[in-house]
């Protein structure tokens, strides 16, 4: 192959150069190249098919090392953007690689082996509400529409504008928070496009910024929410947008508060940043922010998750907020199932309007909420002191993670590794799903996991996240 570069690859090179430039050194080099020949791929100066330099010929053109232009052809191969094919050289993709969910997948499946499974982040089904009397009147509704139809019930439809969080100016109903999530980034984001997520987060949600070739920038996350000074940290980076839930975050329970959340949103005001808020455990947490969409108008993307309260299974969540996205996930679903199943939004109106299944949720609120104060207290006893958060899960700090699974384990009791929910930071946290935890198995367990926690002896205290400040 010649080393020869043609004029189209004379401006990639000069692209490339001018960003290695302007990063002055900031980010790694191969991270800027791979990241600006992505951009240059979604926005169509580089078209599927085209051939790229040779890596000499690049490394050459731009005065770095080999080295570090193949570990950017790698990770833009990995990405799914180009594809190496011996003689035929190195191309831009038509489309999009594997997107193996490689966190998602490193919380396992599988617990049969285990006498206590608190891995699976799940709600505990005894605490779900009766689906049968709901079934049972929504089976003799008429189901007739049309493919054209609005894709949502509008019964349910007005139920959730009245029960919004601010004024939405659109609202829809897809498949789930996850649904969501992967829904509106496909619309709003492109390859190289920078995002900041609140770190620890979601492992699913890392998989698919990283599958879409997004910079993820983390913002740590302490008692009070997102931490004002990485968010100002992450700005820099000019990002598209903010992910956050800002009620019992997964995995640290944290709740944003009225006060952090108005410095939040004066962060995020000047900025064209598009908060997308995952509201996933609507309905059994009791944070006191369920949105910012009031003091950021017209900036906000709402999801609210029914999956905790209602159960998983039945696949549901809204998303509200500027009719600029929310049409654009509509439209694009068009093309594709074109709409949640309108037995599954007529059972969930249902629930939603039925003095039992309301009761049902409610208690189901104040037995996490017992459950994993029990917990805490018990805990706290054995010297690991956390604040006490919301929702099903408690991120709990380990001095080795590895230790502290294999010394769970032994006993009998599988919980998630910690290390899934960072961008690759250093295993010292594991995630207990405590909402499955009956208050009566809490004193042992406690000691099992504090023990298990100490690879040296002394007592903990989460960073930032305790003691007991929420
Ligand atoms: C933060 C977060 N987002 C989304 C989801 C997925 O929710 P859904 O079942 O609504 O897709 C979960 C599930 O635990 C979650 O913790």
């Amino acid at each position: 192959m010649s080393d020869h570069l043609d004029d189209d690859m004379k401006s990639v090179v000069a692209a490339v150069r001018a960003m290695l430039d302007s990063t002055g050194g900031n980010r790694r080099e191969s991270e800027t190249v791979a990241t600006t020949i992505g951009r240059l791929v979604a926005s169509g100066d580089l078209r599927p098919g085209d051939r790229l330099p040779t890596v000499r010929t690049l490394a050459k053109a731009l005065g770095i090392s080999p080295t570090t232009v193949s570990e950017a052809w790698r990770s833009l191969s990995s990405a799914g953007v180009i594809t190496t094919n011996g003689r035929n050289g190195t191309r831009v993709r038509a489309n999009a690689g594997t997107g193996a969910p490689t966190r998602y997948r490193a919380l396992g499946t599988g617990a049969d082996e285990f006498r206590i499974d608190l891995s699976s982040g799940i709600p505990d089904p005894t605490l779900l509400p009766d689906l049968g009397p709901s079934m049972a009147r929504v089976g003799r509704a008429d189901l007739t529409s049309s493919y054209l139809d609005d894709p949502v019930v509008p019964a349910l439809g007005e139920h959730l504008a009245a029960t919004w969080p601010f004024p939405a100016e659109s609202l829809t109903v897809v498949d789930g928070c996850l649904d969501a999530l992967d829904r509106i980034s496909t619309e709003i984001l492109a390859f190289g496009s920078a995002v900041l997520v609140e770190e620890p987060t979601f492992p699913p949600l890392i998989d698919l910024l990283e599958r879409l070739g997004c910079e993820v920038i983390g913002v740590g996350v302490d008692a009070e929410g997102p931490i004002p000074a990485d968010v100002v940290r992450g700005l820099e980076a000019q990002p598209v947008a903010f992910f956050t839930q800002p009620r019992a975050h997964n995995p640290t329970g944290v709740s944003i508060s009225e006060s952090r959340a108005r410095v939040v949103a004066d962060l995020l005001r000047p900025t064209g940043v598009l908060l997308i808020e995952d509201d996933h455990a609507w309905g059994i947490t009791t944070g006191p922010v369920e949105s910012l969409g009031d003091l950021l108008p017209g900036r906000v993307v709402h999801i609210r998750g029914f999956s905790k309260s209602h159960g998983p299974d039945l696949r549901l969540a809204a998303i509200g907020g500027p009719s600029e996205v929310i049409g654009r996930v509509r439209a694009r679903r068009m093309l594709g199932a074109g709409w949640s199943s309108r037995l599954l939004q007529l059972l969930l109106l249902d629930m939603l309007s039925d003095e039992t299944v309301i009761e049902a949720i409610a208690t189901a609120r104040n037995v996490y909420s017992s459950r994993r104060r029990r917990f805490l207290e018990r805990l706290r006893s054995h010297g690991i002191a956390l604040g006490e958060g919301d929702g099903l899960n408690l991120w709990v700090p380990v001095d080795d993670e590895q230790s502290a699974l294999v010394a769970l384990a032994a006993a009998g009791v599988r919980v998630a590794p910690g290390a899934p929910f960072t961008f690759g930071r250093r295993a010292d946290h594991v995630r207990l799903t405590v909402g499955l935890l009956p208050e009566s198995e809490a004193d042992w367990l406690a000691g099992l996991v504090a023990s298990a926690a100490r690879a040296g002896g002394a007592p903990r205290v989460s960073r930032g996240l305790g003691p007991m400040s929420m």
